[in-house]
């Protein structure tokens, strides 16, 4: 039996930082009023939903930087099952938020990638015909398929490389980094 020593997140190596946590820090309060400054005045609140567990960071820095009225309503997604590092579908967990019938709504996940998750989540979402929908990520791959995949607000493009830290994690483990870092598990350094 494994022990913890012997996990893939324990043999695996944190790399070189990719966005520092002063950039990460300086970029939130931006996208945040760019976000505020977008959805503008509405007869109700905004509803922010943040896609668990990756974007937990991420969002709790971003609503603290919106002085507007807003629910918060988790979405839990699952993309990387375990110690895949490749997109291996997506499976929502759980029922989404629903409600959202002319009402301004916000997604915010950790990183773009294969454009899965948001592309799914926008046409779950849409379907209940919000009055204004955005999707917000921290982190864009540079990539062609995060690249053609609608998303409003970027803090940040990045390199095609696996990343941990600020809420992204490899095999459950990292997420707790304060700087995105990229990983080299075992064997793939
Ligand atoms: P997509 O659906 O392929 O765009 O992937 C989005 C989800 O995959 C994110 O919410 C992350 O949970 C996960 N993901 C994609 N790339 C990385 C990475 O480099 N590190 C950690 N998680 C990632
Ligand atoms: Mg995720």
């Amino acid at each position: 039996m494994g022990t913890h020593r012997d996990s893939p997140a324990a043999r695996a190596a944190l790399g070189r930082v990719v966005v520092s946590n002063d950039q990460i820090a300086r970029r939130i309060p931006e996208l945040a009023r760019q976000i505020v400054a977008a959805a503008g005045d509405g007869d109700d609140d905004i509803v922010l939903i943040p896609v668990m567990t990756g974007a937990f960071i991420f969002a709790a820095d971003l609503v603290r930087c919106m002085p507007v009225r807003m629910r918060i309503t988790l979405a839990t997604i699952s993309s990387y099952p375990g110690t895949s590092t490749t997109s291996q579908g997506i499976r929502p967990l759980g029922d989404l938020p629903g409600n959202l019938k002319g009402r301004r709504v916000l997604v915010v996940d950790d990183i773009l990638d294969s454009g899965r998750t948001l592309n799914f989540l926008r046409e779950q979402f849409m379907a209940q015909r919000p009055a204004w929908f955005a999707t917000a990520v921290l982190l864009r791959k540079t990539i062609p398929p995060a690249m053609s995949t609608p998303c409003e607000f970027v803090g940040f493009d990045i390199p095609d490389e696996f990343v941990v830290g600020f809420g992204l994690d490899y095999d459950g483990c990292f997420r707790n980094l304060p700087e995105v870092r990229v990983l080299h598990p075992e064997g793939r350094a």
